[in-house]
């Protein structure tokens, strides 16, 4: 599944770009809840989608200037505010997970419009929702998901597109660019499956540690909670995800030699803050494997080990990202013999509370 991720990319834009137009194209149910009025927007999810929508936090706001709120579905079934101006958007792979499905029938009730991303046609979210948008990703039966993750997060990609667009906030020119970058995407993610002997190599340093970090900022923050929450599942190492300039708040306490840091560093505002918490990282003991892009030289005077990811970064580098972290999380379970596709005591879709 994590292979089949370049044609996947393709199947999330038939039908949907249209390049001769330069237009965004969704089905009319879709177009009708994407309104440039929209106050906000509202993500409920669950695990590995709760995350895609935290990636498309920084897309959609980016593209937008619509704030994102983010709420884990557990939580908003109980917790969640009246909001009848936010638009909601339900991430679930399946369609059946209980709280993300609890979570779209309250914010339906407090009067919300509500869109679904989800893999499954007619599967429950698809009915309880104003309308829903296939990721087009085939079945899935990994219980850890991998290729619906970035497929969730190039559907959303798609909809920032549009909605920058009706608000203006983005021109014509500047979609044709964005499209440009997306077609480069499969080529760039081959890229990274063909580095997987390299990425194998550092699986070996991380087969025996107890506990894993990883770090990084903006957009790769999400990417570092992903990549920890893909090693814990598949590997059972204890793994966690930081915003790299949260380390100091608590995290510092438990860096020691033994605790190996994953970094994300790519070529853009957030790259000289990276280096620094790199240097307080290697102050404290750790060896730090950076996930760098490849023209990056400076990055070897910092890094212990380096997987390189093309170069130049965007927004949707985050992508060939992730898919470098889910082959490290599947070289380290495999070399320490774990049940790859079906983890211990997890299910690969949550239909109860
Ligand atoms: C389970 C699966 C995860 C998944 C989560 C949410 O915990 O093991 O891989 O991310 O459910 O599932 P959903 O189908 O709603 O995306």
């Amino acid at each position: 599944e994590i292979y089949d991720q370049p044609n996947n990319i393709h199947h999330v834009f038939r039908g949907r770009i249209s390049e001769i137009n330069r237009s965004i194209e969704f089905p009319d149910k879709v177009e009708l809840l994407l309104d440039p009025n929209i106050e906000s927007i509202r993500i409920v999810a669950c695990g590995t989608s709760f995350y895609s929508g935290l990636v498309s936090k920084y897309i959609i706001e980016q593209l937008t200037d619509l704030p994102v709120l983010m709420d884990l579905a557990s939580e908003y079934r109980y917790f969640g505010t009246k909001d009848d101006k936010s638009l909601v958007i339900g991430i679930t792979q399946s369609g059946e997970t209980a709280d993300t499905l609890a979570a779209l029938r309250k914010a339906r009730n407090s009067g919300c419009k509500t869109l679904v991303v989800t893999n499954v046609i007619g599967s429950t979210a698809t009915r309880i929702s104003d309308a829903y948008i296939l990721t087009q990703s085939g079945p899935e039966i990994g219980v850890a998901a991998t290729k619906t993750f970035t497929s969730q997060i190039l559907v959303l990609f798609l909809i920032a597109l549009k909605l920058g667009l009706l608000k203006r906030k983005i021109g014509a020119d500047d979609l044709y660019n964005y499209i440009q970058d997306l077609k480069k995407l499969p080529k760039k993610v081959r890229q990274v499956l063909e580095q997987s002997e390299d990425i194998l190599q550092i699986a070996h340093q991380l087969k025996n540690a107890k506990s894993v970090f990883f770090i990084g900022r903006g957009i790769n923050y999400p990417i570092s909670l992903e990549g920890a929450l893909k090693l814990k599942e598949i590997s059972y190492i204890h793994a966690e995800g930081f915003a790299a300039g949260e380390l100091k708040h608590g995290p510092f306490a438990l860096l020691t030699k033994i605790t190996p840091v994953v970094a994300i560093i790519t070529n853009d505002s957030t790259y000289d803050k990276m280096i620094a918490n790199i240097g307080e990282v290697k102050a404290r003991g750790p060896q730090v494997i950076a996930v760098a892009e490849e023209n990056d030289t400076e990055i070897e005077k910092h890094a212990d080990f380096i997987l390189r990811i093309p170069a130049k970064s965007n927004l949707l580098s985050c992508i060939p990202i992730i898919v470098t972290l889910q082959l490290l999380a599947y070289h380290v379970a495999n070399l320490n013999e774990c049940s790859i596709d079906k983890p211990r005591n997890l299910a690969k879709s949550v239909t109860v509370e």
